[in-house]
């Protein structure tokens, strides 16, 4: 078998390239190598790398000739970042997904479009979204997702195309850019610098670990039905207080180093997922969330020489903009 993934080099596209290549598929990664795109984390994996943008009909087309299916990461992800430039997310996260959409339809092959459970918005307590919910981005990377996903489904019902989404809840694990919960908050403490916590930090996600998020979309993939979407979370929620007290506990860094700092506009206070569609198709997540966590913050304890490098330039620009004025007013 030979799959085109996009967005290969990221976070979570890098770790299914592994999983992919180590099962003896060809892969063939299609990414732009944005400041999230890392081609070092493809190290010692085979596989063809080609430079280009989802957006762009022509490399599109040239990174998918052959394949028998294209997995879709390549995405700008971080709420943050959506906030301060929204057009980014709309070109690659809607209109990139559209080029691909094309392609399947031309090509007859499987299209997977890897989403997000933000696109349900904010879960009330005690209540699990299902994949029928209704639609209620808060942000325009959970808008933008949420168009993709939806232009995915029209695809299916106006040109039959085979194309099938996934919904992942918050991913965890070695090879996050540090601009996400977790690797931010564990980097920060291994270097012994504040760990900005939005508003009062009781804030819930639905960990999963990024092995078990990637069993979930290589199921899909090879027996999700044309049409569906696949729930993929957990169920294992924590307060973000709770990760961050947890992980200086992991640092044995001071309590002291947490600020509460002013909220990010919009936030959702909760996500939670129903997954039993896709624990009916055969999935389970194996991780349980204390000894995945544990596991990632010594990965990063031990892997200075992956993002020391990646926490300068562009990062601090970044950095700067978004947390220097609510630290100094934390
Ligand atoms: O739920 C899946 C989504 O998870 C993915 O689709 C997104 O691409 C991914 O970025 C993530 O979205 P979140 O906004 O939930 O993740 P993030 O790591 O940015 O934040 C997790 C929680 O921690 C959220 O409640 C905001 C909070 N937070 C985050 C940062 C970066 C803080 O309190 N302080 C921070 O500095």
């Amino acid at each position: 078998m030979r799959v085109l993934v996009t967005g290969g080099c990221g976070f979570v596209g890098s770790h299914f390239v592994r999983r992919l290549a180590a099962g003896g598929v060809e892969v063939v990664v299609l990414d732009k190598l944005t400041y999230a795109g890392n081609p070092a984390n493809l190290e010692g994996v085979e596989h063809e790398l080609r430079v280009g943008d989802i957006a762009d009909p022509e490399a599109v087309e040239a990174a998918a000739r052959g394949c028998e299916a294209i997995v879709n990461f390549a995405a700008e992800t971080h709420v943050d970042r959506s906030i301060l430039r929204a057009a980014e997310f709309v070109q690659t996260d809607v209109h990139g997904t559209l080029v691909l959409l094309e392609r399947a339809r031309e090509s007859g092959v499987r299209l997977v479009q890897v989403s997000t459970d933000e696109v349900y918005g904010d879960v009330q307590p005690g209540v699990d979204a299902t994949e029928s919910d209704p639609l209620r981005p808060s942000s325009p990377y959970a808008a933008s997702k949420a168009g993709g996903d939806l232009l995915a489904l029209a695809f299916v019902r106006t040109f039959a195309v085979d194309a099938v989404v996934t919904r992942g809840s918050n991913t965890y694990g070695p090879n996050q850019y540090p601009e996400k919960l977790i690797p931010l908050l564990a980097t920060n403490a291994l270097d012994g610098v504040p760990l900005p916590l939005y508003g009062d930090g009781r804030q819930t996600r639905d960990w999963l670990h990024v092995a078990d998020h990637c069993a979930a979309i290589e199921l899909v993939l090879r027996e999700g039905a044309p049409g569906e979407v696949y729930n993929a979370g957990a169920g294992d929620e924590r307060a973000n207080l709770e990760v961050a007290q947890r992980i200086l506990e992991l640092t044995a860094a001071p309590p002291e180093l947490v600020r509460h700092v002013q909220d990010r506009p919009g936030h959702d206070r909760r996500y939670s997922l129903d997954s039993s569609k896709l624990r009916e198709l055969g999935w389970s997540p194996e991780r349980g969330f204390e000894a995945g966590l544990a596991e990632t913050v010594a990965w990063y304890r031990d892997n200075r020489a992956w993002w020391e490098p990646l926490k300068s330039g562009e990062y601090l620009d970044y950095y700067r903009r978004q947390y220097e004025s609510r630290l100094a007013q934390g």
